[in-house]
């Protein structure tokens, strides 16, 4: 078995590599959910493409004999600049979820960001991760909820909290009404044929029990339905600046914004003493039309001037693109889905195999570059196409 899942994740040189053997091991709805986007999937396309209206720029004549990917975000040392995003419940893609994804990050000296989905609760991914962690918090009416999650993260040690602003609401994911991967799923014929398709998927769907977000287990949501009810009650529609500002001081440590994409924004959450802004549209998930993350970073980093620091989220596949992110001025880029797609392909193995894709490339796009250390990567590295 272990050397058949090394075989399959040998054959993948990149992270599109890893994206295609997912595809293979898991049912079409299933990969449809990780991989869609809101609406026309504008956004999800420009997240790609939008890294191609930079080129870089290499010094020659450097010495590259040692290349170092380490930095530091918010005060944590990390042995590289990427950063796994938030995603929810990805025990879906594959039975082990988070007992996969914590400990891959935590080798590879990686942060790891929690969901408020998350399919392990808080103190089992705070158990299994000696590394830095996050934890990504969506607002509920019921603040006893958001209380206790802020309680835990910091009874657990999380490094950082980060609230996710762009979702009062789940997007409009096209992909998922087809293939009726709705609240409570109703998979048509071809899905449910698919699904047979891939036993050993089914199987552990079978027999590892639902997966559903173990945080809100002690809120009652014990079943499909209860999680639909409960989302649909407790999603709070109402939050703002001050909402913020209250669970910003309620937890008291450092504390970011996810899913800024204005300079007016950026420049709101300096003021209101955010530590970090993470500039993404969700993975392309939310609102259809706005720009990529990429697309704006510069804004946001000259609106920011140094108060806060910057990461870029959204389409980051390649070494090149974590290049030219750095040189518009973030500290490092987060990404979910590539981690998602090393998850579905081979569990942990396949984890691993999507960080040491982004640490081989970036260590050799670097070297390429001239640049022998995160620190050296400037703002002259790369110049807008015509
Ligand atoms: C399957 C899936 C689930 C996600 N769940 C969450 C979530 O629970 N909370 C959150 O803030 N973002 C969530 N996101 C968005 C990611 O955190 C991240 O912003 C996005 O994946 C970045 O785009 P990329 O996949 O191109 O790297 C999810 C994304 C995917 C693909």
């Amino acid at each position: 078995m272990g050397g058949r899942v090394e075989r399959r994740l040998g054959r993948c040189h990149n992270i599109d590599g890893l994206r295609a053997a997912a595809r293979r091991r898991l049912p079409f709805p299933i990969f449809d959910f990780i991989e869609g986007g809101a609406e026309d999937e504008r956004s999800l396309a420009r997240n790609r493409a939008g890294f191609d209206r930079y080129l870089l720029m290499p010094r020659i004549l450097q010495d590259v004999s040692q290349v170092d990917l380490s930095t530091t975000v918010l005060g944590s040392e990390v042995a590289l600049p990427v950063i796994v995003a938030p995603t929810g419940m990805p025990a879906l893609f594959h039975h082990r979820g988070e007992d996969a994804l914590v400990p891959a990050a935590a080798r590879h000296g990686a942060i790891f960001t929690a969901s408020t989905m998350a399919s392990r609760t808080i103190e089992a991914v705070a158990a299994a991760s000696p590394a830095p962690k996050w934890f990504q918090l969506y607002v509920w009416k019921d603040r006893a909820v958001l209380e206790d999650f802020i309680d835990r993260c910091r009874q657990g040690g999380y490094d950082a909290l980060c609230l996710t602003v762009d979702l009062p609401m789940t997007g409009n994911r096209e992909r998922d009404l087809r293939n009726r991967l709705t609240f409570p799923p109703r998979p048509t014929a071809a899905g449910l044929l698919d699904m047979l398709r891939k036993p050993a998927w089914l199987w552990h769907l079978e027999t590892k029990g639902p997966v559903l977000p173990a945080n809100l287990a002690g809120h009652g949501v014990e079943t499909i339905g209860d999680l639909s009810r409960y989302t649909e009650r407790q999603l709070d529609k109402a939050v703002t600046w001050e909402t913020a500002a209250w669970i910003r001081e309620r937890w008291g440590g450092k504390f970011l914004l996810k899913g800024v994409l204005r300079a007016d924004d950026a420049r709101r959450a300096a003021e209101a003493g955010v530590d970090g802004v993470i500039v993404s549209n969700h993975g392309g998930r939310q609102l259809d039309q706005v720009p990529a993350p990429i697309e704006v970073l510069a804004d946001v980093v000259a609106a920011l001037e140094g108060r806060a620091e910057v990461i870029l989220d959204g389409g980051v596949r390649r070494g090149t693109d974590v290049l030219k992110a750095l040189a518009l001025g973030a500290k490092a880029c987060m990404t979910g889905r590539p981690f998602l797609y090393g998850l579905a392909a081979g569990g942990g193995a396949g984890v691993e195999r999507a960080f040491e894709i982004f640490a081989e490339e970036l260590r050799r796009d670097m070297m390429l570059a001239g640049c022998p250390t995160v620190a050296s990567v400037g703002p002259d590295l790369v110049r807008r196409a015509e």
